[in-house]
């Protein structure tokens, strides 16, 4: 017999209902599990989006412009499971620039890319701080249709200042791990631990903002996907 909706989202539920999503919407899974595989042999920590935030991620970046994006910045490559999963949702002329520290992952991901035929992913080395701005430099402001963050988590505030110029009238800001990080959950209690009061802190400033209308999706980790208004 199924179990009654009136039990809420116990854990085992919640990894149901994930698992049931997946094989439902991730049409990809195939790709996903061979590239999660060799990020793994080659040594990269297992913190991808999964294929549920990744099928997120295309639509998204297909319905924030008639046609797909024209132009996409992340900052947190690691292996490029994100950054192939973005590009999925870029018109044919579009293009993702997607910032990661650690050259290994560079390196990693620029493979990763190339054996996926993928030819519209600039993978640059740096930081996101640092490259941001330089970016709003280059790109000019307005310039992107949306924003995706997934680096480290102290840094959240600092790329909301840095980026939000970036973003054109009607982009979107998405960021990854905004109810869990580090090894506790944000609703259940901030505590002391930095990425937990930063990421509080830049769930906050973004709900406060008056060019910012959000919501948070509350699958994995939490997505928080914003409009600049
Ligand atoms: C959670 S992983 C990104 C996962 C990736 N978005 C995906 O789903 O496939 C975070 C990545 O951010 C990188 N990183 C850490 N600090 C950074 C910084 N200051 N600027 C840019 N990238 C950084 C890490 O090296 C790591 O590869």
């Amino acid at each position: 017999m199924a179990d009654s909706i009136d039990g809420g989202m116990s854990q085992q539920r919640w990894e149901r209902t994930h698992t049931y999503i997946d094989h439902l919407f991730s049409d990809d899974a195939d790709r996903w599990s061979r590239e999660h595989e060799a990020s793994l042999d080659a040594g990269l920590p297992a913190i991808s989006v999964g294929a549920t935030v990744g099928r997120w991620l295309t639509l998204l970046t297909a319905v924030c412009r008639d046609g797909g994006s024209k132009l996409v910045v992340e900052v947190g490559t690691l292996g490029g499971a994100s950054a192939l999963a973005l590009a999925g949702g870029l018109a044919a002329d579009g293009k993702l620039i997607t910032i990661e520290a650690n050259p290994d992952h560079v390196e990693f991901a620029r493979a990763a890319i190339q054996r996926s035929g993928e030819t519209r992913i600039d993978v640059r080395q740096g930081e996101g701080l640092t490259l941001l701005p330089e970016l709003v430099e280059e790109l000019g402001q307005g310039s992107c249709d949306l924003l995706f963050l997934d680096a480290i988590k102290t840094e959240y505030p600092g790329y909301l200042d840095a980026g939000l110029p970036l973003l054109r009238s009607g982009g979107l800001i998405v960021a990854d791990n905004v109810l869990g990080a580090g090894d506790g959950w944000i609703p259940d209690s901030i505590d002391d631990e930095p990425s937990r009061v930063a990421i509080d802190q830049f769930n906050r400033r973004v709900s406060d903002h008056p060019r910012l209308q959000g919501t948070i999706l509350p699958m994995r980790q939490g997505l928080l996907v914003a409009r600049v208004l």
